[in-house]
C-alpha cells in the first residue's frame, strides 16, 4: 500500500527524476461503480456524452511489474494475456508517447470480474500507466497520463486517480468530488457476458433512456452530506441491460425482492449493486442468489490515499 512505501521510483531528488533500482513494483488496481450514469446524447464522433458519478471500491486486481527485455503481459485469467489486454495497449501507448521501447513484464492477478461494468480492464490499464511511469522513471504528470489514458478508453482517466468524481464528456473528463465516507456495497455479478458490450449497449438505448444530467448534478451537489442509497442513483442502461443480458432480469428481480432499496446497474452492466442496511438483509440477498450462478462481493467504497487510484509498492 502507498503508506508502506519505502522508496518510490520517479521521486523528485534534487530537482531531477531518479529511477530507484528495485526488484519489482506491485500495484493495486481498484474497481469502480457508477453511482449515477446518465447518457445525454450522441456526438458527431460516434461517442455519447454522459454525466456520471464514479466511485472506486476496494475490490482490486494486483499488477506486478518486473524487468524484461521486451513487453509481456501475463494474466491468471485465461484469454487475458498478451496484446489483447488493455494493459498491453497502455504500456505501448505510454512508451510511444515518450519515445522508448516498452520493456517490462506485467503480471496481472484478476479479482475484478472482467467485462462486467466494474472497470476491471480499465483499472489495469490505469495502473499500468501509473506503474510504468514510475518503473521507467518518466516522471510524467497526472495530466499527461490522463491524456494517454483517454486514448485507451473512456473509463481509464478516472481510474488513474479514483475516489469519488464527476465524469463528463464521453466519461473521460473528470472533476473530483468530496470523498464519501466508507460505505458497504454488495456487488452482484451475473454470469452473462456479450461480445462488444459497450458499443452494443449504447446502440440499444432508446430516446426514453436519455436524460439531461440534472440528477447527476443534484446528487453531486449533495454528496458532502454523506448520505446515499442505491435508490438515489440512476443508470441509463438498466432497461436495455434487462433485455440484452439473458439472465440479468431474473437475478435482479430476486435481489430487488429482498432489499429495502432497489439495486443499481454499474456501467453498462451486467454487474449491479445494492447497499443492504443490515446483516440480515445481506444474508437475504446471498440466499436469493442461490442457484442463479451470480457471484456476490461485499465491498466498501474507497478513496485511495493521496488520490492514487492505482496504489503501488516497490520491493
Ligand atoms: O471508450 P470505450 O473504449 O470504452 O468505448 C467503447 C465504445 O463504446 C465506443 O467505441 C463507443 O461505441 C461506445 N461509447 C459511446 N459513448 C461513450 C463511451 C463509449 O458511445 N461515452
Amino acid at each position: 500500500m502507498a503508506g508502506g512505501n519505502t522508496a518510490v521510483a520517479g521521486d523528485v531528488v534534487a530537482g531531477r527524476y531518479q529511477t530507484v533500482a528495485c526488484e519489482r513494483l506491485t500495484l493495486k488496481a481498484y474497481a469502480k461503480v457508477n453511482l449515477t450514469l446518465e447518457v445525454l446524447g450522441k456526438r458527431d464522433d460516434g461517442y455519447h456524452n454522459v454525466a456520471t458519478i464514479l466511485q472506486t471500491v476496494d475490490l482490486a486486481d494486483t499488477l506486478e511489474i518486473n524487468h524484461a527485455d521486451e513487453l509481456a503481459v501475463e494474466c491468471d485469467e485465461p484469454g487475458l494475456s498478451g496484446d489483447r489486454n488493455l494493459a498491453w495497449k497502455a504500456a505501448e501507448a505510454l512508451a510511444e508517447r515518450v519515445g522508448i521501447s516498452p520493456r517490462a513484464h506485467i503480471r496481472i492477478e484478476k479479482k475484478i470480474p472482467a467485462a462486467a461494468g466494474l472497470g476491471g480492464g480499465s483499472a489495469d490499464a490505469a495502473a499500468t500507466l501509473v506503474g510504468l511511469n514510475r518503473w521507467w522513471g518518466l516522471g510524467r504528470s497526472r495530466e499527461e497520463l490522463a491524456d494517454v489514458a483517454a486514448g485507451l478508453g473512456s473509463d481509464v482517466p478516472f481510474l488513474l486517480t479514483g475516489g469519488t468524481a464527476l465524469g463528463s464528456g464521453r466519461g473521460d473528463e473528470i472533476s473530483p468530488l468530496p470523498a464519501l465516507p466508507a460505505m458497504d456495497m454488495l456487488l452482484v455479478v451475473p454470469e452473462d457476458r456479450i461480445d462488444a458490450k459497450t458499443p452494443t449497449m449504447y446502440r440499444a438505448l432508446k430516446p426514453e433512456d436519455f436524460s439531461d444530467g440534472a440528477r447527476t448534478q443534484a446528487i453531486s451537489r449533495g454528496l458532502g452530506s454523506g448520505t446515499l442509497t442505491s435508490a438515489g442513483g440512476c443508470n441509463a442502461f438498466e432497461r436495455a441491460a434487462r433485455e440484452i443480458f439473458p439472465g440479468l432480469a431474473r437475478v435482479w428481480d430476486r435481489v430487488a425482492g429482498v432489499t429495502q432499496h432497489p439495486p443499481r446497474l454499474s456501467g453498462a452492466g451486467p454487474a449491479f449493486y445494492c447497499m443492504p442496511s443490515s446483516e440480515s438483509e445481506r444474508i437475504r440477498v446471498a440466499e436469493s442468489l442461490q442457484g442463479t450462478g451470480a457471484a456476490a462481493y461485499l465491498v466498501q467504497t474507497i478513496s485511495p490515499a493521496g488520490g492514487d487510484g492505482a496504489q503501488s509498492q516497490i520491493q
